[in-house]
């Protein structure tokens, strides 16, 4: 029998990625998103093993039209994902993370589903106390975000329902770019703002410091780890940091682009946002060791990938 596979936000920018990598695999692909940040443009011409859910994974009439299927594992990666964003209305970004990942950690309980992932964030850390912000998977968590705080108790909640027998694996992503990340969405994102200025003008605003830096990951990296997660045993009840392990300073992002562009960037410093961590890094040894990723595709030739992907739109 074909595998099936849920995966919430799937019209987002991960899960879009993840349906596409999925779907020529001989799988039974149910996405359900309320596109309330997700394109259906992302998830255009499907193939017929691909069935669109437009609703709210946390609405009961939405899970009841999949309470039949006995799915493999669900990918649970809908979510209000910015931390600037979660300081407009806490509640939405409650129901949005913290809500929707109970609901549906019941759900998977109930219908005996495998395995249950969800996209976590390097921002349920915080600050580190650590003087290089190098995190590790038992750095201490103080998240500074609404946002972060939804991630964390999702977290512990998967926790709680791994013990009633939900075999659950937490993925905290680092920043991840790349192709299809949404440049209208100037409030998400790193990389995908600053591209997204860039398009227009050759200024950029940058809300904080130039020397902020963090963990950038491709998109295709993610998606494969997403995978790995899901077929291999050694990973139940764990959690693992997505990141590459490189130090990046927002200097150097800039510096990179304005190279692969040619063009010379006039930057404008604001203030910044609520809840922004100064940086943050992690060594991926835990990843490297568990799902056998050997290497990662280099932020020069991502940040090219995704410049090539905006021309060819
Ligand atoms: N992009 C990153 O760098 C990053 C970093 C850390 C964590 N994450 C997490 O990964 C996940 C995917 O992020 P993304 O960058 O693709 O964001 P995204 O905003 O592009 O995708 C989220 C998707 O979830 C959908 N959605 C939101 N609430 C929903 C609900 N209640 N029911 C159904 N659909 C709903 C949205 O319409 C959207 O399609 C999120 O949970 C995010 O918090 C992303």
């Amino acid at each position: 029998m074909n595998k099936k596979y849920l995966i919430t936000g799937g019209a987002g920018f991960i899960g879009s990625r993840l349906v596409h990598y999925l779907k020529n695999k001989n799988y039974k692909i149910y996405i359900i998103d309320d596109l309330s940040t997700g394109q259906r443009n992302n998830i255009k011409n499907l193939p017929k093993n691909v069935t669109f859910i437009k609703g709210d994974c946390s609405n009961p009439k939405i899970l009841d039209k999949i309470k039949k299927i006995k799915f493999d594992t669900i990918f649970h990666l809908a979510g209000q994902s910015s931390g600037e964003i979660s300081f407009d209305s806490p509640t939405n970004d409650l129901n949005r993370n913290l809500l929707s990942t109970v609901k549906l950690a019941e759900f998977s309980i109930k219908n005996k589903v495998r395995k249950f992932i969800y996209a976590s964030s390097m921002s349920v850390y915080g600050n580190l106390n650590d003087k290089d912000s190098l995190a590790n998977e038992k750095s201490e968590c103080n998240p500074l975000s609404f946002y972060g705080i939804s991630k964390l108790s999702s977290e512990r909640y998967l926790k709680t329902f791994s013990k009633l027998g939900l075999n659950t694996t937490i993925l905290r992503f680092f920043n991840v770019y790349g192709p299809n990340q949404n440049l209208k969405n100037l409030r998400q994102g790193m990389i995908s703002i600053y591209l997204a200025q860039l398009l227009k003008s050759n200024k950029v605003i940058i809300k904080g410091s130039l020397k902020r830096f963090r963990d950038f990951i491709f998109i295709d990296d993610v998606v494969k780890i997403l995978f790995l997660s899901s077929i291999k045993k050694n990973t139940k009840n764990k959690t693992y940091n997505i990141s590459t392990g490189n130090k990046t300073t927002v200097k150097k992002i800039i510096s990179l682009i304005s190279e692969i562009t040619k063009k010379k960037l006039i930057i404008k410093l604001s203030k910044s946002t609520p809840g922004d961590q100064f940086g943050i890094y992690a060594k991926p040894y835990l990843i490297k060791k568990d799902l056998k990723i050997k290497k990662f595709v280099s932020l020069k030739d991502g940040i090219k990938k995704m410049i090539q992907s905006i021309e060819y739109d």
